[in-house]
């Protein structure tokens, strides 16, 4: 239904017609809430919503009786979801790095000989198992008693799930033999026989079916009714582990063996590999089940098997170094892309959108696609190589979407002897369709952007929802729609705006519609909670081009402080200055996000904005990881050979210990690990007085993993 008709034929409605319309539409739209607030994963547009809702207005207001007291016209966004306890994980529940291909895996596998210092000929055992397609969990046993489940939440803080837990049969509610302490963690999901079932009978129920089994999971696991969770099949595989008070073994195979013995259903299919080859070998075996397995699977994980060795591995910030995840190949289906539109990203990006018309792609019906950029849609690469052999995309072509994991739908190639005669290639904008501002590509840059800076409204309201989102402030009962609202009656324009809302608009919300004093005094109290945030959200929350969810948490370990973490990036404006080099030296910060950070926080319109924020909140210190650990907030260099552990190693040791490793000497250095082979960076360190240890010494103070 395109936006602008909405309302046009409901004069020509009968009453009847009317009903059942009102009906359709307030289920949809209840629908679209429902994905947009609970599932994080928007099913229609902006404007399909709003056209939606426009058009159910326009009946309500034609056929007054039709406006019922909790029609979605009323309210704004859906009700967060309320009533699960928060439970903060006593070790982070963590995601895997995804690899696509049989050379990402061998990457994997030469980069982790490469940080334990082991040569090609080394024996170096995984274990590859399936990749199951649920959601996961971490049960908390203690003297052999479940004592609470929570799901993964944003990895740190998940919901307690508890009381729904206790009626999935594959989860045990007393174990013989445990650890006193045992959390063991795994994917729920559900079987396709069991989700063929439960979507019959609720079809036969005129209720809700699920598109796939994990939707179908997620839902019956997050019911506030526990009952409502028992009568639904769950399974679980158990195939990891969080706090422990004893060790399950020596391996990730004994310790999968160990949990299967205590009563868990772990998964049959995992095997013990020698080496690169065994793995693909599995892959290639469990990718020709798949269709059999009677449960999804969207790939095969693969986990260094030797415990010790994992723990000298490590972590990064969200992911382990000693596991991957090699995805199955996306699923692939032919439709008509009907109109391309521009959407303006919180950073000014100009992002093509595909509307599609509706395709079920693996389960679940796709109707947007992302087309990156102008050069994609033109059919060429960054470089100027041609992909699809340079066809373009044009409204009105057939097209193949896939989808590969969580991702966003992708066009993947278009048929080009479907196209109609008269189709024009498409021309992609060179001004902002959302504030007339120009959009500019800079030279190198895959990315036209608007240049209007905050000024463009949908720069600032994507910066706003962003803000709010999940893994930033997430503010509770402050969701994209509200923010949209707010921004559209001049409320809201950056951050700082949020925390002066019940001082400058207060009463009004009260009294605007779908409001009320309760709810009102519900959101300033879920604000008036987020005046100290952890650093880590805040520097994500900025929005600042490349400072990703793992770059603002590397940021916050290592600066501990916004007062630090600010003073550095102010600093680091000298590109010759040490702030600047300090930068660069942080691990996984690559040169084009120290530059963003340097260029936002102190030339753009951002900083201004930041500057007003800071007026209202405050960050709370980032905790070091081990902060009473002998070294924890000192910096370190490492120079010559070190013959016990590779050097990569020991900057991931020292910064899980919560030391800096800097990459040159200098006045603030406070220890030099010096190899054999040390030179200039030796002298400098005696010549400045500071303190030097050999790698034996360096061994003793960062211990044994
Ligand atoms: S291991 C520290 N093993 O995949 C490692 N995860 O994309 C923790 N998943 O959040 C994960 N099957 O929900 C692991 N055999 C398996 C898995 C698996 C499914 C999920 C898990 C994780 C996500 C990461």
């Amino acid at each position: 239904m395109a936006g602008q008709h909405a309302e046009e034929d409901v004069a020509r409605l009968s009453g009847a017609d009317a009903r059942a319309e009102a009906a359709r539409l307030r289920a949809a739209v209840a629908q679209a809430n429902e994905a947009y607030h609970r599932r994080d994963t928007p099913e229609i547009s902006d404007a399909a919503y709003d056209a939606l809702k426009r058009r159910l207005l326009a009946i309500e207001q034609r056929f007054p009786a039709l406006a019922l007291p909790d029609s979605p016209t009323r309210a704004v966004g859906a009700a967060p979801a309320e009533g699960f306890a928060k439970v903060t994980h006593a070790k982070p529940m963590l995601s895997l790095e995804n690899a696509f291909d049989a050379e990402e895996v061998a990457e994997f596998e030469a980069r982790i000989r490469k940080f334990l210092g082991l040569d090609a000929a080394a024996p170096l055992a995984f274990t590859a198992e399936p990749k199951i397609d649920g959601l996961s969990l971490s049960l908390r046993y203690e003297g052999g008693r479940l004592v609470q489940a929570a799901t993964r939440g944003d990895g740190a803080v998940g919901e307690n799930v508890t009381e729904n837990v206790r009626h999935i049969c594959d989860i045990p509610q007393h174990l013989t033999r445990a650890p006193e302490v045992l959390e063991v963690r795994g994917e729920v999901y559900m079987s396709h026989a069991d989700f063929s079932a439960l979507n019959a009978r609720a079809a036969a129920a005129g209720d809700k079916t699920f598109a796939n089994p994990r939707n179908a999971a997620a839902g019956s696991l997050r019911q506030l009714d526990p009952r409502i969770t028992a009568a639904r099949p769950l399974r679980f595989f158990a195939y990891s582990w969080g706090a422990l008070s004893e060790p399950l073994g020596a391996t990730q195979s004994d310790a999968i063996a160990r949990l299967t013995a205590l009563g868990f259903a772990t998964n049959p299919q995992t095997t013990r590999c020698d080496g690169l080859e065994a793995m693909l070998a599995v892959y290639r075996a469990l990718e020709a089940q798949r269709a059999t397995l009677g449960y999804d699977i969207d790939g095969v994980v693969y986990k260094v098997d030797d415990l010790a060795l994992q723990r000298r591995l490590g972590f990064r910030s969200t992911t382990p170094r000693w596991a991957i995840a090699h995805k199955f190949p996306a699923e692939l289906a032919w439709t008509r892309l009907e109109r391309i539109e521009i959407q303006v990203g919180r950073t000014g990006a100009l992002s093509p959108v595909a509307r599609l018309a509706p395709v079920t792609v693996g389960g679940v019906v796709v109707s947007n696609a992302t087309l990156h950029n102008e050069d994609y849609i033109a059919g060429r690469d960054a470089t100027g190589a041609l992909i699809r052999e340079g066809r373009d995309l044009r409204e009105g072509d057939w097209v193949q979407v896939y989808r590969a994991g969580d991702v966003i739908p992708k066009v993947a190639d278009v048929d080009v002897s479907r196209r109609n005669f008269d189709s024009q290639p498409y021309v992609f904008p060179h001004v902002c369709p959302e504030c007339g501002s120009d959009a500019v590509r800079e030279p190198g840059d895959a990315v036209r952007r608007c240049s209007g800076g905050l000024a463009c409204p949908a720069q600032a309201v994507e910066k706003l929802k962003h803000f709010v989102s999940r893994a930033a402030f997430d503010i509770e009962g402050l969701g994209a729609k509200q923010i949209e609202a707010f921004f559209r009656e001049g409320w809201l324009r950056e951050p700082a705006d949020i925390f002066t809302l019940r001082e400058k608009h207060g009463e009004q919300l009260a009294l605007r519609e779908g409001w009320g004093e309760k709810s009102a005094q519900n959101l300033f109290s879920a604000i008036e909670a987020r005046r100290r945030v952890p650093l880590a959200r805040l520097i994500f929350a900025l929005g600042i081009r490349h400072v990703g969810e793992s770059a603002a948490a590397t940021l916050a370990t290592h600066y501990g402080t916004w007062e630090a973490f600010l003073a550095a990036v102010r600093g680091a404006d000298d590109t010759d200055g040490g702030a600047w080099h300090e930068l660069l030296s942080i691990d996984g910060m690559g040169e084009v996000t120290a530059r963003s950070l340097v260029t936002s926080l102190n030339h753009s319109s951002d900083r201004a904005a930041v500057e007003n924020l800071m007026a209202e909140i405050e960050a709370e210190p980032a905790t070091m990881p081990t902060a009473d650990s002998a070294i924890s907030g000192l910096t370190i260099v490492f120079t010559g050979t070190l013959e016990r552990m590779t050097r990569a190693e020991a900057k991931a040791r020292a910064e899980a210990l919560g030391a800096k490793v800097a990459g040159s000497v200098s006045a603030r250095t406070d220890i030099l690990v010096a190899g054999p082979g040390a030179g200039s960076k030796a002298r400098k360190a005696e010549a400045l007085g500071v303190k030097v240890i050999d790698e034996a010494a360096w061994l003793t103070l960062a211990g044994a993993p």
